[in-house]
């Protein structure tokens, strides 16, 4: 079975647009592949960060991936920071990356330039990154393409390790995840749905209270026709709709126009809003009762202490072929 591995931002908001587009595909791919999944703390202070809210969105992120249906029985997941290994691989591999690749990277071309006081954890960041990724031996990297440039430089690094030490790392692919549905804002159907969107009215976060999802569903943008008929140029506001019911309840956009060709929008709306509501309610149910029990830590330690295990096995390869023993 192939290795993927997945790393995943501590960055507080999840909603519908993140559960349609990626988590789903995540769901897909852990029958498929041998799946490792972790929180990318220690990238997430490559910019400042409250440490209390960080902490608890540690957590937060893995019960709620859990509760979306990320089976912990069929992934390995973890919290990178838990492995020492990923920073202390990444020393080595950052004394065989050049400042020049770095500063070429998009990302930290684009983050460095809206702040002046960036930190140097920005510029090597995408090293990081190919210690966890270097570190167990990886097959495949699903990433969208704003991650695509740092897994070339992965394999870039790896290769040249190889070359100079004797066959060290397995070279990574990236794997571009096929683009799922992508789903729009509420309010303004033409952009995506995204956390950082200046109405949040638009934004249906997977912690929302149901009546306050019912609310954002019966007030989206539509336009002033009044059939439901998929046709995201001219009506992306009910296209959007057709989208979200077809993606939860798995019927064809086709069987969607034909159940609801007598009714108007809003009784459509009404609909859409009780099955997105169903589905957010078991994932919310699930989310409050792993973070009010042990299982959660549990899950955690077993993770922790296999990437440990893995991870460090690589790590004593790298000394010895570096030169760093006695
Ligand atoms: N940089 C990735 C992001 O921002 C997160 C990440 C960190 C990652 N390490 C990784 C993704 C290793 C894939 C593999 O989304």
């Amino acid at each position: 079975m192939k290795r993927i591995l997945t790393g995943l931002q501590p960055t507080g908001i999840i909603h519908l647009g993140n559960y349609i587009g990626s988590i789903k595909q995540m769901i897909d791919m852990q029958d498929k592949y041998d799946s490792f999944i972790f929180v990318a703390d220690l990238h997430a202070i490559t910019i400042p960060q409250d440490s209390k809210e960080l902490s608890d969105n540690i957590k937060k992120l893995i019960a709620l991936y859990i509760a979306c249906g990320i089976d912990p029985n069929k992934n390995t997941i973890f919290i990178q920071s838990e492995n020492i290994y990923h920073t202390n691989i990444s020393w080595m591999l950052e004394c065989n990356t050049y400042y020049g690749e770095l500063s070429r990277m998009t990302q930290f071309k684009d983050k460095s330039s809206k702040n002046a006081n960036f930190t140097s954890g920005l510029l090597t960041y995408p090293v990081l990154m190919a210690s966890d990724i270097l570190a167990y031996d990886t097959d495949l990297v699903p990433v969208g393409i704003d991650q695509k440039q740092h897994v070339e430089l992965t394999r870039d690094i790896a290769i040249r390790f190889n070359n100079k030490y004797g066959d060290t790392f397995k070279v990574p692919e990236p794997y571009m995840t096929k683009v799922g549905t992508k789903i729009m804002d509420l309010q303004d159907p033409l952009h995506k749905m995204s956390k950082s969107s200046e109405n949040q009215k638009g934004v249906i976060r997977l912690l929302d209270e149901p009546e306050i999802i019912r609310k954002k569903i019966m007030s989206a943008t539509t336009d002033s026709e009044t059939r439901i008929i998929y046709d995201p140029e001219n009506k992306p506001g009910i296209s959007n709709l057709i989208n979200i019911y077809s993606s939860i309840t798995n019927m064809s956009i086709k069987d969607i126009e034909n159940k609801f060709k007598d009714n108007n929008y809003g009784e459509f709306k009404k609909e859409v809003a009780d099955v997105t509501i169903n589905l957010i309610s078991e994932i919310q149910d699930k989310y409050y009762k792993l973070l009010n029990s042990n299982e959660l830590d549990n899950i955690l330690d077993k993770g922790r202490d296999k990437t440990i295990e893995i991870a460090k096995v690589k790590y004593e390869e790298m000394k010895k072929k570096i030169g760093l023993y006695r």
